[in-house]
């Protein structure tokens, strides 16, 4: 065992909070079971404590423990986990994961990372951690172990670094509930590759009679710049994050106009130019596939 993964195991035995990166981004990770603990997670993001947290589990037999998986369920955990699908399902009765964690709700999100340190911190710590990502609320979500080092400085004594997250956007959440699987909040697996695998689904960006997710908060992953969307070119002033072959872009999301580079893109870039820039103008982003996650946070981060 390596010393980061020693180390953050010590503090997670002993009630604390690690970064732990996933292929989507890293998360502020603590033992899901432990309320003190979990209401550490809220108070150190800044999170009201409405909006409950993912509970990361390592094999099937953590997940049943906890959520009731009907044949759907298990049809889509299946096909996509471990990977970037969290599943809201019934709670189970017994379930050890906190109240808290669940926000009260009789419902509980699951997801499986597939990032090798983010498994062998689960499996090695036996019990599932709870992970929202690792930003302050409303921020934008860290795709590197300095991102959470920038977010958090001192307060986390243990951040292993995994490198980059490889996909760069959160998870797809799905609640499947009586039967049906809604879309809660578009990520990193595309609702079409979904839809592969158990036909249509609702989804609550479009559908004001499905189920919602208390966590899609209007205004959210924004940086400080003014962020303008759709934008052909840039104004005096302003950064332009480009999308394809558009000139005299300050960074470029894909310049083959790759809807996978820019989802793993996006968070990172975002920050190097709010860091620089008060402005920040983005290139059209198609609204397919990836496309979807991808505007639905744009939009998101460029509310005031
Ligand atoms: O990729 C990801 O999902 C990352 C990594 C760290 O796994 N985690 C993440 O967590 O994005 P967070 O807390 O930032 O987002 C969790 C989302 C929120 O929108 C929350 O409202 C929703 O999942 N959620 C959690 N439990 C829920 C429940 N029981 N019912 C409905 N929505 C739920
Ligand atoms: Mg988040």
């Amino acid at each position: 065992m390596t010393d980061p993964i020693r180390k953050a195991l010590e503090i997670l035995n002993s009630g604390g909070l690690i970064g732990m990166p996933t292929e989507t981004v890293y998360g502020l990770a603590g033992d899901a079971t432990r309320s003190e603990t979990v209401s550490q997670i809220y108070a150190l993001k800044g999170r009201p404590s409405f909006n409950p947290l993912i509970a990361h589990i390592h094999d099937m037999d953590m997940a049943e423990a906890h959520g009731a998986f009907s044949d759907l369920a298990f049809k889509l955990a299946e096909a996509f986990w471990p990977g970037p699908m969290t599943l809201v399902l019934p709670s189970n009765p017994g379930n050890a994961i906190c109240d808290l964690a669940r926000a009260g709700l009789e419902t509980q999100a699951l997801r499986m990372p597939r990032h090798d340190l983010a498994r062998t911190l689960i499996r090695e710590f036996g019990k599932p951690l709870a992970a929202p990502s690792a930003n302050k609320s409303g921020h934008i979500s860290p795709t590197k172990a300095e991102h959470v080092r920038t977010e958090f400085g001192d307060e986390l004594a243990c951040i292993p670094d995994g490198g980059a997250s490889v996909l760069g956007l959160e998870s797809t959440v799905l609640a499947v509930l009586d039967g049906e699987v809604t879309m809660l909040r578009p990520g990193s697996l595309a609702k079409e590759e979904i839809e592969r695998v158990v036909g249509p689904i609702r989804s609550s960006l479009n559908d004001d009679t499905a189920p919602r997710s208390p966590g899609m908060l209007s205004r959210h992953y924004a940086p400080d710049a003014h962020l303008r969307l759709n934008a052909d070119t840039p104004q005096a002033g302003e950064a332009y994050l480009g999308f394809g072959s558009q000139a005299e872009t300050t960074l470029n999301l894909s310049i083959e106009g790759n809807l996978q580079e820019a989802a793993a893109n996006l968070y990172a870039m975002l920050r190097e130019l709010d860091s620089q820039y008060d402005a920040i103008a983005v290139a059209p982003i198609p609204e397919d596939g990836l496309g979807l996650a991808i505007n639905d946070r744009l939009r998101r981060a460029s509310l005031s």
